[in-house]
């Protein structure tokens, strides 16, 4: 669990996206995480105290005056007891309140009160959110250490199509766990592959593998988390893009080194998870392969694959790069020979190939002074890991900003 041991105090104001929060809410508990809900007085009449009570197990403050707090002071005692303040929806009311210093209700006048981060997640009309007003706050808040998180774009509630949503409880869930996690890559921008790759014989069939783009999903959210910028190239999945990563879909070895080359000038880091085809058909049939009667079976010809990893550790001037290896025997011999043929500083092997789908994986990591295990736990454990074992490695930092989750 993500949140284990954490303290959230979940602000939310007065916006229909108010019952996207009670969903948030079950999120953050469900991620072990203790939550303390403050309601403004708009967003009671939207969703109740009760329901909030209900998900987070605690009574729900509403008013400056009536404190359930022992020493009386409210906006003082509940930021002093959380880790992250998060303002789910925040209205453009709150984000010029608290843009402003103005404190006039709990939620602005805890928010002044604060001595922690605070994550907010707009959500308005398109209008009000691109209202030069509003962007001023937001960008005020931004200097002054905010988080932001969001506006997503779409359908909303008035009927009008654009900018001003709330970030799925989901993904807001990712941008809070990533607001707690230490940012070692802030300033970096970091190359994921990830997936497998598919080789077309014709329009139908192809050669594939049986990697789920589990590992390297988990590397492209994890450094993202740590504050990089993250492009994930990847192979065809079934698997959701983390929060805040650019994705670059693509099928054959051949795009997926395609696409690598067009974004390696612009990165810092090279992580290549994909399990890349060595071996494609050499030809694509145009049309469906028929099966003949009395016919032999067609023989494949192959082609090989460029090496994209080998191929990116070999250029001038070349990221930081890491592979990756799942091998059937001869782990260590075989792992550390493969990090010296590709060039590459650092290469992490899988401890067994059954790991293939699977959410928990076990690591040993390679390295120019020898190997050791990384461990063992779920996938995302592991590669907040390895990202820590990056970011030790790389030259010194450039000026990072480590400043908007959106
Ligand atoms: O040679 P092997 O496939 O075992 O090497 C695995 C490592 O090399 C992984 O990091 C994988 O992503 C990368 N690789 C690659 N291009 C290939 C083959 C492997 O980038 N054609």
């Amino acid at each position: 669990m993500d949140l284990n041991g954490r303290s959230i105090l979940l602000a939310v104001s007065g916006g229909v996206a108010a019952y996207k929060a009670a969903e948030l809410c079950r999120l953050l508990v469900k991620e072990g995480a203790s939550v303390q809900v403050v309601l403004t007085a708009a967003a009671a009449r939207f969703v109740g105290a009760a329901t909030f009570q209900a998900l987070s197990g605690r009574p729900v403050v509403t008013d400056l005056w009536e404190s359930p707090v022992a020493d009386g002071m409210p906006h003082i005692g509940l930021t002093r007891a959380a880790d992250l303040i998060v303002v789910a929806p925040a209205t453009a009311d709150v984000l010029g309140k608290a843009a402003n210093g103005i404190a006039d209700d709990l939620l602005s006048t805890l928010l002044l009160a604060s001595n922690k981060p605070v994550l907010f997640a707009p959500a308005m009309n398109r209008e009000m959110w691109a209202h030069p007003a509003t962007q001023r706050n937001v960008a005020r808040l931004r200097e002054d250490g905010a988080l932001i998180s969001g506006p997503a774009a779409g359908e909303q509630a008035c009927g009008e199509v654009g900018e001003g949503r709330l970030v799925e409880p989901e993904d807001l869930l990712q941008d809070i766990v990533a607001a707690l996690q230490p940012k070692v890559l802030a300033g970096r921008r970091v190359l994921v592959t990830a997936g497998p790759t598919f080789e077309p014989i014709d329009p139908v069939r192809g050669l594939t593998n049986r990697s789920s783009g589990k590992m390297g999903y988990a590397v492209a959210r994890a450094a993202r988390e740590a504050g990089a910028q993250v492009v994930l190239v990847s192979g065809p999945t079934a698997l959701a893009t983390p929060h805040g990563v650019q994705r670059v879909d693509v099928e054959t070895a051949q795009q997926m080194f395609d696409a690598v080359m067009a974004h390696i000038a612009q990165s810092d880091v090279f992580v290549a998870v994909a399990a890349v085809a060595d071996w494609r058909p050499a030809q694509t049939l145009p049309h469906k392969l028929k099966k003949q009667e009395g016919q032999h079976a067609p023989a494949l010809e192959l082609a090989p694959n460029p090496d994209i990893l080998a191929s990116v550790a070999a250029l001038p001037d070349a990221p930081f790069c890491v592979g990756f290896a799942a091998e059937s025997d001869k782990l260590i011999e075989h792992a550390a020979a493969k990090r010296a043929r590709k060039g590459v500083p650092l290469l992490l092997a899988n401890l067994g190939p059954q790991t293939f789908g699977r959410d928990d994986n076990a690591l040993e990591l390679f390295d120019s002074s020898g190997h050791r295990p990384l461990g063992r736990g779920s996938k995302i454990d592991l590669a907040r890991r390895l990202i820590a074992e990056i970011a030790a490695r790389l030259p010194a930092s450039p000026a990072g900003d480590g400043g908007s989750t959106g």
